[in-house]
């Protein structure tokens, strides 16, 4: 079984991330790093991954996620931890409109073995007409995955990663800690 760090101050992200790589032992760092303003999350990732390495920090992983509301070009994507601490998920709900169809995204950094390999997660679906579930964190409430009725914030742990792009994104950790 291999030992991986997850660097996080978020628990949830922990709670889904351990949940779902069972067969890793993970070990949750809870130490913030520089999220940069940067055009992609890629970067925001290769930024940090670079920061906490250089501070010592070996066989971790990183991950940063966004929504990205189609009819608004994308927004509030790499903005997403600003926009949810201002105007939250009501003010999401209000600036939606009419195409509420969204997608949250997922990089994952891996910094092993002194190497950087990044891994993206993508999960399809659209805004609720309203905040709905206690679960989760973030913009769960307002976030229904494609072919479900429920938002992530109405699910347990196990079935919002049987979705998300997170956990689309870790899959990806495993396959590449496990070929063939
Ligand atoms: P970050 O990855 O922590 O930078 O997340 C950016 C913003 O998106 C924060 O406000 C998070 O709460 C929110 N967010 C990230 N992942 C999720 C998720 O899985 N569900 C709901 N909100 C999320």
């Amino acid at each position: 079984m291999r030992k991986l760090k997850f660097v996080t101050t978020n628990p949830n992200k922990f709670l889904e991330a351990a949940n779902f790589l069972a067969e890793i032992e993970l070990e949750r760092v809870d130490r913030a790093y520089t999220e940069v303003q940067a055009d992609t999350l890629n970067e925001v990732v290769k930024h940090g991954l670079r920061e906490l390495a250089d501070q010592g920090f070996e066989n971790f992983f990183i991950e940063d996620a966004g929504l990205f509301i189609h009819s608004l070009k994308g927004f509030p994507g790499v903005y997403s931890a600003y926009v949810n601490r201002t105007i939250g998920c009501n003010g999401i709900l209000k600036l939606a409109g009419n195409n509420r169809k969204a997608e949250f995204r997922s990089v994952v950094g891996l910094y092993l073995d002194k190497k950087i390999n990044l891994f993206e997660g993508v999960c399809e679906g659209e805004i609720s007409g309203e905040k709905r579930g206690k679960s989760g964190f973030g913009y769960d409430p307002i976030f229904i995955p494609e072919n479900e009725t429920k938002t992530f914030a109405e699910m347990e742990i196990k079935e919002k990663n049987s979705y998300s792009h997170r956990a689309r994104a870790l899959v990806k950790i495993f396959s590449y800690l496990n070929p063939g």
